[in-house]
């Protein structure tokens, strides 16, 4: 009897579908699309398939958003998380904090084991009272200005911002009292754009046609670390341990397995990572579900006799937030039809034929398209139209468990999920309380592209209830 050798992976070997017209050498560097990556993504995914490719000057970039390929990418034990550009370039300004760390870094594994108590349940009961304060001032911005049209998604930036700000490390960056924003948001929004930016540019060319950029970026980062530094001491200089939050507990708490605390580099690079990831991706989700409610006046009016139903005393309790859940569906919906961190890199961990039909060589690595993964035809009906019942728990049961991901999976998924839900929760229902909202009848929603998703241009007017 004769066995046959298994054939040997080889990425060369994989013959995936790709654009048109691919050049020798460019490949189909005609086809890229570097303001609306995600979104060019999605529509590659609707030509081409739930797995196809482009080939950008030899360097491969598949896309998949097939949920059956999925579970296999998604499996923490065949795939894992990979830094793609640009959360790789965000190195740059939050080394290995928790979000740009490799999965090899030991800081990780000790940071996880230490913050993750911070981000379960019976902690949101903690930042509750400072989540409903930085939402009371959206509440007075917004009433001073009835009637006129507001900057939906630059006031839910900043009440995001002042929420994990405050919650996070006791950081006031007075986003509704001034009238310019805090230096320190300005440099921080620069740098990501800066970086957004420059991610697929060269060094050299960073360094000559881009020299000015480059030195207001340095500066940038300087400015930002230096005001954490500054945070951090005037917290060990006034003790830390009393306040309950993030801060306290990078600089008190030991990693149960080994001990160790984290280093002093380390909590700058988690305090960066815990404003970066933890506020743009919450903001655009609000703005898109306030754009949704506003332009759908009968998903409104549900939410709305939800609440009055739920929220029976003078402010919002710490339990009754979880009791909304119509409000929690919008909140899925919204994250559905614009997950606001669009996609995540996975590599392979051993040499594989992804699907028991493409060879993936190790370490070989694949985008995840949310955007097209979140309207894949299991969805059912039309996945363009905003439904929030698509969430009622029966249907999340009998859903293919791979086809909504706004989190990312595995060990390296969202430490923030809980956070994120009762901050977008609570905004929604007290707004939703507090006013009443016109659509501008001359929007069309247009979606902007940082690292994360937003809607541009949106604008609303709210009238007190
Ligand atoms: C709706 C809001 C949010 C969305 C859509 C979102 C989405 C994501 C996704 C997709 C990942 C995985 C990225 C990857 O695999 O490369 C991630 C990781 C992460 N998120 Fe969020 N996030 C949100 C809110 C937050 C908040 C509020 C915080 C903090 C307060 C936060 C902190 C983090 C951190 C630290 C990681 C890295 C976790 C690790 O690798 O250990 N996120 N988030």
């Amino acid at each position: 009897m004769t066995t046959t050798a298994p054939r040997p992976i080889r990425a060369r070997d994989r013959v995936l579908p790709h654009p048109p017209y691919r050049l020798p050498v460019l490949g189909d560097v005609w086809d890229l699309h570097v303001t609306d990556s995600s979104q060019w993504g999605m529509r590659g995914a609707q030509r081409y398939g739930g797995i196809y490719e482009r080939e950008i000057l030899g360097a491969r970039i598949t896309y998949v958003s097939d949920p059956e390929l999925l579970r296999e990418i998604n499996d923490d034990a065949l795939w894992s998380k990979f830094l793609g550009v640009p959360i790789r370039d965000l190195r740059s300004v939050a080394g290995d904090g928790l979000f740009t760390a490799h999965n090899s870094e030991p800081n990780w594994a000790r940071a996880h084991a230490i913050l993750a108590p911070s981000f379960t349940a019976p902690a949101m009961r903690g930042y509750h009272a400072t989540m409903r304060r930085c939402v009371g001032e959206l509440v007075e911005h917004w009433t001073a200005r009835a009637g006129e049209w507001v900057d939906v998604p630059g006031d839910t930036n900043k009440v995001a911002l002042e929420v994990i700000g405050r919650t996070g490390f006791g950081f006031d960056f007075e986003s509704f009292t001034r009238t310019e924003a805090h230096p320190v948001v300005s440099a921080m929004l620069r740098a990501l754009t800066y970086i957004n930016r420059s991610a697929y540019s060269h060094p050299l060319v960073e360094r000559t046609a881009f020299r000015r950029q480059r030195a207001q970026h340095l500066a940038d980062v300087a400015l930002v670390n230096g005001t954490i530094d500054e945070v951090i001491a005037a917290r060990r200089a006034a003790g830390a341990g009393g306040y309950g939050d993030l801060l306290d507990r990078m600089l008190t708490v030991a990693d149960p397995e080994t001990g160790e605390t984290l280093d002093e580099k380390n909590i700058r690079n988690q305090i960066l990572t815990f404003l970066a990831a933890g506020h743009e991706t919450s903001a655009g989700v609000m703005a898109f579900a306030l754009h949704y409610l506003a332009v759908h006046p009968d998903i409104a009016a549900r939410a709305r006799s939800e609440i009055a139903e739920v929220w029976t005393g003078d402010e919002l309790d710490f339990e009754q937030v979880a009791k909304l859940r119509y409000v929690r569906r919008i909140v899925d919906e919204s994250l559905r039809l614009w997950p606001t961190a669009p996609g995540y890199f996975r590599k392979a961990k051993a040499d594989t034929l992804l699907g028991g039909r493409y060879p993936f060589e190790r370490n070989e690595w694949v985008f995840i398209v949310l955007l097209q993964l979140h309207r894949d035809p299991l969805w059912g009906g039309d996945p363009e139209s905003f439904d929030p019942d698509r969430f009622l728990p029966e249907r999340v049961r009998a859903r293919h468990p791979e086809l909504y991901r706004p989190f990312g999976v595995g060990m390296r998924a969202c430490i923030g999920r809980q956070f994120a839900y009762h901050e977008i929760v609570l905004v929604l229902a007290t707004v939703l309380r507090e006013f009443d909202l016109t659509a501008d009848p001359d929007y069309a929603l247009r979606v902007r592209e940082t690292i994360t998703l937003k809607p541009e241009g949106l604008r609303l007017k709210l009238s007190r209830r």
